[in-house]
């Protein structure tokens, strides 16, 4: 990867310190801390400040409604299950998802994994209690431990360099998928398509992978063909994450040198969570300082007048590609919730993306007693967050999944129908229940549909 020599952390955006802030560690040793931020504002950038431009540009198109946004991954990454196969899958699955999204849209889609930094989770309580312990609660790998034992739990910023090494070798990873042929739009035609024998909708799925394996044909014949269309032979692939906890991100941010402007190089792009978006607090002054597109959870409760604020502190330029709105609302609330978000942001004329989460609006206790979504309500949110913007004549920009590549039971429903009781047996997740590959891309088909008919109003 190009590496600008010149890139320096001469400043660093420290000022968020000074502002109270919510979901962080206390860590132990405040020398050891400060000794790791050290080390860490000392290595090499993990993104480029022109790739995280690049991404800006394709969220600007998005924002006028002529691309799509495509952003998933794991909820949380862990040290323990880092490993080829899954960064592969995972891989696999979004391109895959992408193509469909592509030809069902007619857009171009930008593809964002949640990966190489999602390390750090914001929880619901400080404390888990299991059979009268109570320890403080597991906050991500970049943070402390999951396993339930008074060690693991107590914060250790040793880990942030465990999570900076890895993710800087997933990265290496990812390049390597997206530019060495395994992107090649013929191959990723031809994957996984187990999920359509189960379905009863079966033959029209694969209706759509013979067209699109027709359309590469034409093209072919046309002279625009892998070998020498790099367009259809490679991909790029944006990460993100959460950034959640500052300190490792306030020691990866970078000074360009081309622009004197400074980029968090942790990721190029990076939200803000629904539990620390607090105006007053310490996540927004962080993100004041940093020229990355970012996103920020926008839940249930928000109101118009707090939106408007919100993204006035995030964009105060009101710069296209900046700001992405991630609505995470739940099945049963969206269509009262967001028509009157839509309306302020569009009198107010903000320039923003809308994306949808569909994910953690919805997440239930199983009878089984596992946290499980059901993909009825992950496609009822997404149908109506569809259905809101194409009647208020605005952009529905994308969709924010947790997923994975692999073949795991977490959420409930889908071609296979997955039960309360089938949970149980292959229940991965580090933290929130993802949509495993075959509901992926059930969602995928589903959702070009759902493109096809709001790209008639939208043109
Ligand atoms: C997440 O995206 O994993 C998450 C915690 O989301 P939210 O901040 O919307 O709850
Ligand atoms: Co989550």
């Amino acid at each position: 990867m190009p590496m600008d020599a010149s890139m320096t952390s001469e400043t660093t955006p420290s000022s968020w310190r000074k502002f109270p802030i919510k979901q962080q560690p206390t860590y132990p040793d405040q020398a050891q801390l400060e000794s790791i931020e050290l080390a860490l504002s000392k290595l090499p950038p993990l993104v480029f400040a022109q790739e995280i431009r690049d991404l800006k540009q394709h969220l600007a198109e998005i924002s006028a409604g002529r691309g799509f946004l495509l952003q998933g991954g794991d909820c949380a990454e862990s040290f323990a299950d880092f490993g080829a196969n899954r960064i592969r899958d995972t891989f696999k699955v979004l391109l895959q998802m992408a193509i469909v999204l592509t030809f069902g849209g007619q857009r171009p889609v930008t593809k964002i994994a949640r990966v190489a930094g999602q390390f750090a989770k914001p929880r619901s309580a400080d404390l888990e209690e299991v059979d009268g312990v109570s320890l403080p609660s597991y906050r991500g790998d970049i943070i402390n431990g999951a396993s339930f034992d008074e060690a693991a739990r107590i914060p250790d910023p040793q880990r942030m360099l465990e999570a900076y090494h890895q993710s800087a070798a997933t990265l290496n990873l990812l390049r390597a998928f997206a530019q060495g042929g395994l992107a090649d739009l013929h191959q990723v035609n031809r994957w996984n398509m187990g999920f359509a024998r189960a379905n009863p909708a079966t033959e029209r799925y694969l209706q759509m992978s013979e067209r699109i394996e027709e359309a590469l044909q034409f093209m072919e014949v046309c002279g625009i063909k892998s070998a020498t269309a790099p367009s259809i032979r490679e991909t790029q692939l944006f990460t993100s994450h959460e950034a959640l906890l500052l300190n490792y991100e306030e020691a990866l941010c970078r000074i360009d040198s081309f622009t004197g402007k400074r980029y968090n190089c942790s990721s190029h792009f990076v939200w803000i969570g629904e539990r620390t978006r607090q105006l007053d607090h310490a996540h927004i002054e962080f993100f004041k300082q940093i020229e990355n597109p970012v996103g920020v959870k926008i839940g249930p409760t928000t109101t118009a007048d707090e939106l408007i604020k919100l993204i006035d502190a995030l964009n105060p330029d009101n710069e296209a590609g900046r700001l992405t709105l991630i609505t995470r609302m739940g099945a049963d609330i969206l269509a009262d919730k967001l028509p009157a978000l839509i309306r302020k942001v569009q009198a107010e004329g903000r320039n923003v993306v809308w994306s949808s989460d569909p994910m953690h609006g919805n997440t239930v206790k199983a009878s089984s007693g596992y946290k499980t979504r059901q993909f009825d309500d992950i496609l009822r949110e997404l149908r109506q967050f569809f259905a809101v913007h194409k009647a208020e004549g605005s952009f529905a920009g994308g969709i924010h999944l947790e997923m994975t590549g692999e073949n795991v039971t977490e959420c409930t429903g889908g071609a296979y129908q997955i039960s309360d009781s089938d949970l149980g047996q292959r229940y991965l997740t580090q933290c929130d229940p993802r949509l495993n590959a075959d509901q992926v891309l059930e969602l995928a088909y589903l959702m070009a549909d759902i493109l096809k008919e709001a790209k008639v109003e939208q043109v």
